[in-house]
């Protein structure tokens, strides 16, 4: 019992310092007992997103993101241009998602979450996953209104 404990804390200050590295200080993920993890991803398990000053001033609480949430979907479903092999790039990175303006633009930083129609985006995506959810009568993903559902969701 007490070597257990002992290697519960060892794997615990080991594990801090592998996010301490990425700057992640709560919500380190648990692993099973039956595995020695031979390498840890280095992403944001958690993060919350910060509007580019550049985007429309808006009222909606920020939006949180778990990749943790989505561990059923692959990589490359939401990293869309992703080669699979180089570094994965945030949807605002240069050529991509870059515009701030024009919220219409698909290039625009608006879209890459809001657009209906693309498997990427957080509204594409989860509006096609309702879709799927009715057809078997199950419960839905809390989409609309923009105040207070899954995504801008308020505090409290
Ligand atoms: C459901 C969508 C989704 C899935 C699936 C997903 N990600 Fe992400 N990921 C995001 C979003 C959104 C961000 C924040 C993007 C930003 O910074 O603009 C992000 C950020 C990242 C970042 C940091 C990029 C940066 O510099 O900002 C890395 C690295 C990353 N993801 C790796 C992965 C890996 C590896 C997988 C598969 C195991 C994965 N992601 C699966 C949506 C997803
Ligand atoms: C390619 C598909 C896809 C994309 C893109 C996507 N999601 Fe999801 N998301 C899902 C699926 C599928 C679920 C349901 C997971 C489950 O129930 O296990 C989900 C669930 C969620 C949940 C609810 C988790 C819960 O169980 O309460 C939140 C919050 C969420 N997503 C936020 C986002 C945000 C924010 C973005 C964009 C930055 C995003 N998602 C992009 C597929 C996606």
């Amino acid at each position: 019992m007490r070597s257990k404990i002992v290697s519960m804390v060892v794997f615990g200050m080991l594990l801090s310092l592998v996010f301490a590295t990425a700057g992640i200080t709560e919500d380190s993920p648990k692993f099973s007992d039956n595995i020695v993890p031979d390498t840890l991803m280095c992403f944001p398990l958690k993060l919350t997103f910060k509007r580019p000053e550049e985007t429309h001033k808006t009222k909606f609480a920020a939006v949180k993101f778990s990749h943790g949430d989505h561990g059923d979907v692959s990589c490359a479903s939401c990293h869309h241009m992703w080669d699979g092999e180089s570094e994965i790039m945030s949807c605002a990175s240069e050529g991509c998602h870059d515009t701030f303006g024009d919220r219409h633009d698909t290039q625009s930083y608006f879209q890459a979450f809001h657009n209906r129609h693309a498997e990427y985006s957080c509204l594409g995506c989860h509006t096609a996953y309702n879709k799927k959810l009715k057809a078997e009568g199950k419960d839905q993903l809390q989409i609309s209104s923009c105040v207070n559902n899954i995504c801008h969701k308020s505090e409290g």
